[in-house]
């Protein structure tokens, strides 16, 4: 008899079946809210700020695509998050953005800047401002920008200085531009003829960029490391390698004679974060890109060049320390 079976078992165990229910009940809420602990978790994880994304604007013109534009685009380049060339013709591989009848580099710079602003600035956190001659590790650029917000007004390079005070950067060695720092040049200072000049400059155009952002408040920030090394280098890279300036040699006095930070012994402290520099071989390129990103130094005992510091501040670099 089956059914009487049932309804008996069924009678006798109800109140058991109360707290088996219950059980169920707790252990089904446990369940849930472990569950939506590690949903919580994951989106925390979901969540943290994302690397910044560095958008590049490559310099270029058309007597230099074939023998400049060209090897950006087949090394540092592909680093970038995204990025653009610009030019004044059209290029099969380079794809740049045209610009025509601008013939002072201040016109150019203003122009530049304004399409980037217009067009791409929902593509980058920061804006690499590059020539077609530099070379850049864009990692190393992505890490010192990591401290920093893109909503800070402020811009980075190899920070120089006018006789009178106008802090601007060297014109050769990359700018990088916040995203807040690209809108306030383009959307505040540029409109605005009092604020920054409408008229063409050629020679001073990253002086007068430097005084149209300080009239918007944007910072010219420090861009060394914690030990005072440069990481925009206004000269080729031999020279890092710890050689003395020459003050007979033009851009060598010029960079004394501008430089923000005091210069000790003509010599440039280089940073072992480099971010960018001037080539002037162009096909340098390759054996710098190898170096960078290939090259891996095995065996034991290694020395590595490393700055520091004495008891009064002065920076020492290009010394051995054994490394551990
Ligand atoms: C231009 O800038 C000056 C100085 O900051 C300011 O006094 C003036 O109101 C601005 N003009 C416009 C049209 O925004
Ligand atoms: C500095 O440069 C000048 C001109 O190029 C050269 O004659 C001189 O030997 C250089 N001095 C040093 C110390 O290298």
């Amino acid at each position: 008899m089956p059914r009487l079976f049932n309804s008996r078992v069924k009678n006798k165990c109800s109140p058991c079946n109360g707290i088996y229910i219950l059980l169920l009940c707790f252990i089904f809420l446990v369940m849930v809210m472990q569950l939506q602990r590690e949903n919580l978790e994951k989106k925390d994880i979901l969540v943290a700020p994302p690397p910044p994304r560095i958008f590049c604007i490559i310099v270029t013109y058309e007597y230099r695509h074939e023998h400049a534009g060209i090897h950006i685009l087949r090394t540092w380049a592909k680093h970038c998050d995204h990025f653009v060339f610009v030019s004044d013709d059209i290029d099969h591989f380079l794809e740049p953005a045209v610009f025509l009848h601008l013939h002072s580099r201040w016109e150019r710079i203003r122009a530049h800047l304004e399409y980037v602003q217009g067009y791409h600035i929902h593509k980058g956190d920061w804006f690499l401002y590059a020539n077609d001659d530099n070379f850049v590790v864009v990692e190393n650029l992505r890490e010192m920008l990591s401290t920093y917000s893109p909503n800070e007004l402020v811009y980075f390079g190899c920070k120089l200085r006018t006789p009178n005070g106008l802090v601007f950067m060297h014109q050769g060695s990359g700018i990088v531009f916040s995203r807040a720092a690209l809108e306030a040049f383009v959307l505040e200072a540029l409109p605005n003829s009092s604020i920054c000049s409408p008229v063409k400059i050629d020679s001073e155009a990253t002086e007068e960029l430097g005084r149209c952002l300080t009239n918007v408040n944007v910072l010219a920030g420090d861009s060394r490391d914690e030990w005072r090394g440069h990481r925009f280098l206004p000269f080729e890279v031999d020279l890092h390698l710890g050689g003395q300036m020459n003050k007979s040699q033009d851009h060598h006095k010029y960079y004394l004679d501008h430089s923000y930070y005091p210069v000790i012994d003509l010599s440039f402290p280089v940073s072992m974060q480099f971010i960018c520099s001037h080539l002037e071989h162009i096909m340098d390129i390759y054996n710098l890109y190898y170096f960078t990103y290939k090259v891996r130094i095995f065996g034991g005992h290694q020395e590595v060049e490393q700055n520091t510091e004495d008891q009064e501040g002065r920076v020492f670099w290009n010394k051995k320390v054994a490394q551990s």
